[in-house]
Order: C-alpha cells, then structure tokens, then sequence
C-alpha cells in the first residue's frame, strides 16, 4: 500500500443531505463523512438535480470555470461541475439542464421512470470518472453504489483505463431489484465495444444490465448486509442475477450499514418535543405522548403504538400490515401510525384504514423528515415486515430510540434484530420468517403481549437495543479493509471474466 491516506470517489444517484429518496442517500452522505473522519480523503459525486442544486445553492456552491463535456451516443452534454461542503464532506454535483433539470429525480412520478434514464446516467458515470483529470484528483478507489453508477467500474475498465491505470473500483448493492436493464443499443451512450454485449459481461437475458456491469468489472463488489450477500446468490433473493452473483462471489461482501448517531439520536433530536436516553426514559413516553396529539390518536396507554416509516412498494411488505392489524386494533392493543410514500394504491388501501378507525390509525404520505424522527422516538414498536431487506436503516434507528422493531427475518434485518424469544436476558426486537398472515398475526400476538403484560421485560429489551453500537466508524474500517485489499499498481487480473459460469462451482463464503 502506497499511501495511508486513501482518495475515494462515491459515485450515487443520491446524498443525504442534498437528495434523497431512500437509504442509498443516508449511506453515501454518512460513509464518505466516516471515511474522511478515520483520516482518507473521501468526496461524492452526485447528479445536479433541480432540487439537489437548489440545496447545494443555500450552502455556497462554487463552479468550476469550464464545462465537462461528455459525449454520448454522438450527442455533446455540457456538464457543470458545481462544488460544496457540507459537514466537512466535499460533494461534487454534476449538472446538466436537458439531463437533470426537472422536478423528479427518477422519473415523473411515483414508479414511474423517466424514458431517458440510460442515458442521463451513463452521462452521469462517465463524468464522474471524468472528474478525475478535472479537478487533477485521481482517486485510488471509485467506490460506485447500484445501478445508475454501475457502469463506472466498467467505464474505468474498458474507457479511462489508460487514465486512470492505477484507480481501483468498489461496487456496491444496495438492492438488486432495480438493475436500470433496457434496450441493448443503449451501450452505446457509454461506448462499449460491442463485443461487451454478451453473457459474461453487459448483456443479460437479451437487455443491457448496468447493474449486472458493476458487479462483473468491479474489482471488488459489496452487499449492504452480510445475509444479503448470501441472499442475492439464491434464485429467490438474486432478481435472475443469483449466477452472476455466484460467479463473483470470490470478491464479493456483505457489510452492514451504519447510522448516522449525532442526526439520529435520542439524547439531542432537534425534532423531538423531549430527549431521552438509556438511563432516563421518561423522555420516551413524553414523546410518545406527543406523538398520539400530533396524530390525532385517542389517549389510551394502553395500547402499543406501532410506527412505520417507509417507502410503500411491494418489498416492504406494508399489504401484510394492512390485511393483519384490524383486529389489534379493534381490541385496543395497537394504535398504528404510517408514514410512507410510494405506490398509490397502498395509499388508498391506508387512507381507507385510516377512515375506518379515527383516533386509532394515522397515515401520511409523502416525505416529512421531522414526523419519521417522532414517529421513530415516540413509538413503542416499528414494523418493517419487508419481503427483502438488502439492509434496512430504519430498524437501527428505531433500536437506538427505544422503540423494538419488528421485523422479517431477512437481509439486513436478519443481521440487526434479534428476537427476545432467543432466550432470557436476550434479544433486541422480534423477527418472523415466511411472508404469510399466520407468521405475520403471531409475531404481532408476541410483541403486542409481552408490551402489555411483561413491561419489565419490555423495558430490558429496550435497553439493549439502546446498548447496541451501529454507528458508521467501525462500519468504515471495514470499507477501508476492503479499499486496503486492491492493489493500486498494474493491470488487475480477473479470473472470472475469461471463464464461463458454467465452469466455476458456486461457493458459499462463511
Ligand atoms: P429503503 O432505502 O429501501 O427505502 P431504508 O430503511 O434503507 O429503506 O432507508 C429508508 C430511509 O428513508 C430512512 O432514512 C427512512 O427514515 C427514510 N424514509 C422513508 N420514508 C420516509 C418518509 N416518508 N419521510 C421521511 N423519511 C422517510
Ligand atoms: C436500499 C435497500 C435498503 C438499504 C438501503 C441503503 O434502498 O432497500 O435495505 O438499507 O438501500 O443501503
């Protein structure tokens, strides 16, 4: 190793605090700002959106005098190259008014994408690598995260190759569901040869895959949890890219995601009515109280407030949640509160629940920062009954406020929360297995019994979901390891690109 001092490049479609649609964003502000912390020289590189840009405005944005231009396809993009510091972390924001200057940030509307995202995100990879001999910083490792930056790794590979011969690449999978696949042609936005398009490199069943491209030119690939990584390689977590996973699984790890602890803690949340900790949780039923005026639910101590703050798409598993709670609610054991956005037609199902039970279910839909944090805080359980959880963020937040999670075995999950059921004096939360009403109704039947007859119980497990270190500082030694692991001299040699999937055995890493 060269240096101590590493340069990175993240290169994601989103960061907190600038944009953000989901947990990718709070990944790629939090670990670059962790990295920098353990003495690397960590930035991201970001697509300018319109509303990325108007953030980026109110903190002092500064612009580099000449534009990036990248072509694509034979079509010319000027690229601004915008810069600001947030926190200590460098953000580069790369605008482009035909490519990101309108309202949404994927598309128009909720699921729906915008018909040019091929090639408004290969112009975002290649002038994020592009970047490099811009601003004469040559990273060591771009670190690339999901699909709309897959094709960095292999943009460096087989375009800036002679660039940047010695800068490695890192990709990350934060959901491998959303593949960005389309229209084979679209390869050539980036310049591939077209010898690229087959099996073993950018073809997947007949479409050009950005996701699968990350994970085949990467030098080395991670999955945001550990049972993830193990995940993606089964036919039923891997979305038809298992035997890819498989075939680079030598180079493939799961590492679970941190939080951010000084934005997402109970002792100082500027968004709390009252602070709390382990030692004093009166704070907690303040802010419980709270929470039922906010939302308009009836005042019965009784019953357990259940949280839900997330995006309501089929993944999540809010249908279960949905076709579950009524009779909890009902009997008085459960006042639910959601927060969400997404899929119209949970929206609707919610409202409808909603209306049936006044003073028992609240739900609002759209983003709102604060109400997650209070949700979050007040609640005394979250539900994340998701289908598949790559990592989940919002069960770690909910272990540090107190409030027990309830989740699916899964993913991320798996790894966090460990249900009480596991033996005295342990356990963190409560988990369920498969994705059916039956395992669903039981695990509610669990929670909701030992909060309302077991509150000693209750509170030990409150604790040591409290007690539990999820914060971003050991989450990025472990990156560093990774980093650490590339050799930044020479050519790399990859076994896997020459040989056919059919003659590497699938192995499982322990
Ligand atoms: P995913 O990235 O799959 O949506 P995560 O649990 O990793 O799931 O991250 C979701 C992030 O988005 C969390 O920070 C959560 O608090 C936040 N979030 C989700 N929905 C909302 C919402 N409607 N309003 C505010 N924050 C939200
Ligand atoms: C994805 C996953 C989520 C994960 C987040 C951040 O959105 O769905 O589980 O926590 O990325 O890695």
């Amino acid at each position: 190793m060269a240096t101590d001092r590493l340069r990175i490049l993240h290169v994601a479609s989103e960061a907190a605090p600038l944009v953000k649609t989901g947990g990718l964003a709070d990944v790629a502000g939090a670990l670059p700002k962790a990295l920098c912390a353990i003495g690397h020289d960590a930035r991201v590189a970001i697509p300018g959106y319109r509303s990325a840009l108007r953030a980026a405005e109110r903190h002092g944005i500064t612009w580099g005098h000449d534009p990036l231009v990248i072509e694509a396809g034979g079509v010319d993009h000027r690229i601004g190259v915008g810069t600001v510091v947030l926190d200590g972390l460098t953000f580069h924001i790369l605008a482009c008014n035909e490519l990101f200057d309108r309202d949404g940030i994927y598309g128009p509307g909720a699921g729906i994408d915008y018909d040019d995202n091929p090639r408004r995100f290969a112009v975002f990879s290649k002038a994020s690598l592009a970047l490099s001999g811009y601003l004469r910083w040559t990273p060591h490792v771009i670190h690339a995260h999901d699909w709309q930056a897959g094709l960095v790794p292999a943009l460096r590979e087989r375009g800036f190759g002679r660039v940047l011969p010695a800068t490695r690449t890192v990709f990350s999978i934060h959901n491998i569901a959303y593949q960005g696949a389309c229209e084979g042609d679209a390869m050539r936005l980036a310049g591939f040869d077209p010898w690229l398009y087959n099996p073993m490199h950018l073809e997947h069943f007949g479409r050009f895959n950005p996701l699968k491209a990350g994970i085949v030119f990467a030098d080395r690939v991670t999955a945001v949890s550990r049972t993830y990584a193990q995940e993606i390689q089964t036919q039923e977590f891997g979305y038809t890219l298992d035997a890819v996973a498989r075939h680079h699984a030598y180079k493939l790890d799961g590492i679970v995601n941190g939080i951010d602890t000084l934005e997402w803690d109970p002792a100082t949340d500027p968004h709390l009515p009252a602070h709390f900790d382990a030692a004093n949780l009166a704070g907690k039923a303040a802010c419980t109280a709270a929470l039922r005026r906010e939302c308009g639910l009836a005042d019965h101590p009784g019953s357990c407030v259940v949280g839900v703050v997330s995006r309501l798409v089929e993944q999540k598993g809010i249908d279960l949640i949905l076709a579950t709670v009524e009779p909890y609610i009902l009997a008085g054991r459960m006042q639910l509160i959601v927060l969400g956005s997404g899929d119209l037609a949970l929206e609707h199902r919610l409202h409808h629940l909603a209306s049936r039970h006044p003073g028992w279910v609240y739900a609002w839909y759209g983003y709102n920062e604060g109400l997650a944090h209070r949700i979050i805080a007040g609640s005394d359980a979250l539900l994340v009954p998701s289908r598949y959880e790559p990592c989940g963020l919002t069960q770690l937040y909910a272990k540090r406020y107190g409030t027990l999670p309830i989740v699916r075995h899964t993913g991320g999950l798996a790894d966090t929360v460990t249900d009480v059921a596991v033996g005295p004096g342990a356990g963190n939360g409560f988990t369920f297995g498969p994705v059916d009403l039956g395992h669903f109704s039981s695990v509610l039947d669990r929670a909701l019994g030992l909060y309302q007859h077991f509150p000693q119980e209750w509170k030990a497990a409150q604790l040591r979901a409290m007690a539990d270190d999820h914060s971003w500082h050991g989450v990025a030694r472990q990156y560093e390891d990774v980093y650490r692991s590339l050799s930044f001299a020479g050519a790399r040699e990859d076994k896997a690109l020459t040989k056919p999937y059919a003659m590497v055995t699938a192995k499982k890493r322990g």
